[in-house]
């Protein structure tokens, strides 16, 4: 069975896009998945550049134009996932295309994993007719805050479930709301709490995913925890030090029992 998973917020820059190609990344790559990952941002289209291609041949907005068939803008890449890329579109796009399509190629994947725009509007209306299931991603401030509980609602009145919120650029600052805060304030648990990571973006400048450039980084182990916790499998965290420090520590944290719980729903489901 596949399932369908919306990467959305409705805020720029809070890391959906590094959180769609490093999730596809790990779970193709650390627990061989089947993943297709698609950018569904097609009026501002750039999660080819995550991934090195530059200038991406047949796009989504070809196959739109009846112009390819999907299996035909499909394209292998070296990561062992397939993608689907984007280019700039400023035609409006009925937002059914989307699902339709998705329905054509779903049954060839175990995970389809769908980048989305930052605006509230056809692009991520096309994303959540399409999703099985959503992510929400967020920052830990009040401006971003208010937009995600404007998110969370959205994807609620579409009955669209809402997996968790994957918490980025988490800087463990006093100015920051704490995982409670925004727990409380949206009612969606935390899956992921992600560093700010300078990292990221020297990886992104060298057109890999964090998870391959560094793979034993705090944030590559935080997306393969993430990762397994969607397919209901456990990651060990490979690193020595850390085993050592969790052997000796009895606190676990709240995001770590949120990821147990949802495992144990999706094994039940
Ligand atoms: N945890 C992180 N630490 C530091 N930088 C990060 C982190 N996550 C993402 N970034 C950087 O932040 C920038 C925005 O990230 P990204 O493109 O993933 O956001 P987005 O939500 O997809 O943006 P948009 O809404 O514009 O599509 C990129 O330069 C990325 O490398
Ligand atoms: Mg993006």
């Amino acid at each position: 069975m596949s399932r369908v998973i919306g990467v959305i917020s409705i805020k720029g820059g809070v890391g959906k896009t590094t959180t769609a190609v490093n999730l596809a990344t790990v779970l193709a790559n650390d627990f061989n998945k089947k993943v297709l990952l698609v950018d569904a941002n097609y009026y501002a289209p750039n999660l080819n550049f995550h991934l090195g291609i530059l200038d991406p041949i047949n796009t989504l907005n070809d196959v739109f134009q009846d112009k390819i068939k999907i299996f035909d803008a499909v394209y292998k890449h070296n990561l062992n996932f397939h993608f689907i890329a984007s280019s700039l579109i400023s035609r409006q796009i009925d937002p059914m295309k989307l699902r339709n399509q998705i329905k054509t190629i779903r049954s060839f994947y175990e995970v389809i994993i769908l980048d989305s725009s930052p605006s509230l509007n056809d692009e991520m209306l096309s994303v959540m007719l399409s999703s099985d299931e959503l992510l929400v991603v967020t920052t830990p401030d009040y401006s971003t805050l208010s937009t995600t509980l404007k998110a969370v609602r959205v994807a609620k009145q579409k009955g669209i479930p809402i997996n968790g919120l994957i918490l980025n650029k988490v800087r463990k600052n006093k100015c920051e709301l704490s995982l409670n805060d925004i727990e409380k304030a949206t009612g969606i648990h935390v899956l992921g709490i992600l560093p700010d990571e300078e990292k990221t973006i020297e990886a992104q400048h060298s057109l890999t995913p964090i998870t391959q450039y560094l793979p034993n980084s705090e944030m590559s182990i935080e997306y393969k925890h993430i990762a397994a916790a969607l397919i209901h499998e456990k990651y060990n965290d490979p690193r020595f030090f850390s085993n050592i420090k969790s052997f000796f520590s009895r606190k676990i944290d709240k995001h770590e029992i949120n990821r147990e719980v949802f495992r144990q729903k999706i094994k039940r489901d």
